[in-house]
């Protein structure tokens, strides 16, 4: 479930942006944490901050998660105290802004698939 990239199969793709080895693609990305209407509408503009680039607002480099488990709360501002909260934020597909990847949808896992991920 958690290195597929099948689009079609119905399981959570976290591999696109935290792939192996060190379980992150390095990439700069917007994972759907806050809404924005526009890319000034941003709370934080995370690495828009540096480069000044708008389509860089509300992106965040994809953390390892190599001993995740060992280091809540978790996100740049730590607004999830739990990984039950982190994968329930994925499942739910987050929220919509110009920029927000493609990949973070309605991936709709059911609670055995959301322990599942939690547990590997
Ligand atoms: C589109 C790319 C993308 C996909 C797909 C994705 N993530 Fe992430 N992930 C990110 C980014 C970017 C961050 C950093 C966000 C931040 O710092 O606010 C992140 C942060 C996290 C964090 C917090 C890490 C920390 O140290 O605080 C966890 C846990 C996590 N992701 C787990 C997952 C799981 C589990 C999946 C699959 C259900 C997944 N991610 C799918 C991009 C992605």
């Amino acid at each position: 479930m958690f290195f597929d990239l099948e689009p079609a199969l119905p399981d959570a793709e976290c591999n696109h942006c935290h792939s192996a080895p060190l379980m992150t693609s390095n990439n700069y990305l917007n994972n759907g944490l806050d809404s924005a209407q526009s890319y000034k509408d941003f709370k934080d503009y995370g690495r828009g901050k540096f480069t000044k680039f708008p389509s860089d607002s509300g992106k965040f480099k994809a953390p390892s998660l190599i001993n995740i488990a060992l280091s809540a709360p978790y996100m740049h501002d730590g607004r999830f105290k739990t990984l039950e909260e982190v994968v329930d934020h994925y499942s739910s597909g987050g929220h919509g802004s110009p920029n927000k990847d493609v990949l973070i949808y309605n991936l709709k896992l059911n609670d055995r698939q959301k322990k599942q991920i939690i547990a590997f």
